[in-house]
């Protein structure tokens, strides 16, 4: 299974904070955003991973995440989104990365608490992908499920309520799916959505939904932003990380200091 970090765009919901950087490199209370959907793929065991950033500031992802994991046995690519076209285009963009494997591709601004070790593990083929129930479902696509429980209906930001499960931006889809994006058409706000990957998988019946019990942010606002920060400060999250990760941030750390020391001399 490989993994895709999606870490492109402009984020202008959070300007003026991201005139300078990236959303996935502002702070969520003691690290990068962008280390929480790291840390997802690496705690599922996932160890090849493609980051697609925007290119204004692909020289800063660089330098945070360019060789930190390079003795943990995590091997990091980068690709560059010049202009972001919809969530799907990642996996046209990782189509060479992907090859003939499965793929894991989670959004750089969303934060989970759940372990997906299993579902990776148990996954054949066809799609995988998640609900959580939430108060504000016009802001996600969201999947609407029958008497039985079974998936039957997914739509994009729908305007007319028709669930209150949102689909998080964790999604698991086999080897076709780069083929399947280069054919979605895009919607009328110019995207290929990445919704119009899960109904192709729900429409030929090989699309599976599983529950995210624990919690998921989406840290795109800045209520939500806010609201990450004390949430992963209050519930400790950050000490639910892949003791890999840490090890891998605090050796950085020691590193930046020790450079920071030199530069004083
Ligand atoms: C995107 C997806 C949406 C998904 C959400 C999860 O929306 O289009 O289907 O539910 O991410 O965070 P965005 O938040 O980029 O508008």
């Amino acid at each position: 299974m490989k993994g895709i970090i999606l870490s492109g765009g402009t984020a202008t919901r959070l300007f003026p904070l991201t005139a300078t950087t990236s959303k996935q490199l502002l702070p969520v209370y003691d690290r990068q955003m962008i280390f929480y959907p790291l840390n997802t793929l690496i705690k599922a065991g996932i160890r090849d991973i493609l980051i697609i950033v925007s290119s204004e500031h692909s020289g800063q992802f660089l330098n945070l995440l360019g060789s930190i994991l390079k003795n943990y046995g995590v091997h990091l690519f980068f690709e560059v989104q010049k202009v972001p076209k919809g969530l799907a285009e990642a996996f046209i963009l990782g189509e060479n990365f992907i090859g003939q494997n499965n793929v894991a591709m989670i959004l750089g601004d969303n934060i989970f608490e759940d372990d997906f070790s299993n579902d990776i593990k148990n996954f054949k083929s066809g799609g995988k992908i998640f609900a959580k129930k939430v108060k504000d479902p016009e802001r996600s696509g969201v999947v609407r499920f029958d008497k039985n429980n079974k998936a039957v209906e997914i739509v994009e930001k729908p305007k007319k309520w028709i669930s209150d499960y949102a689909i998080p931006g964790f999604y698991i889809y086999d080897k076709q799916i780069s083929e399947i994006a280069k054919k979605v058409q895009p919607s009328e706000r110019g995207e290929i959505e990445i919704t119009s990957l899960h109904n192709y998988y729900l429409e030929k019946k090989k699309l599976e939904v599983g529950i995210v019990k624990g919690e998921w942010l989406d840290a795109g606002t800045f209520d939500s932003l806010l609201e990450a920060g004390n949430i992963v400060k209050n519930k400790k999250l950050y000490k639910k990380f892949d003791p890999l990760i840490n090890q891998a941030i605090l050796e950085f750390n020691e590193e930046l200091k020790t450079i920071a020391r030199k530069k004083l001399l």
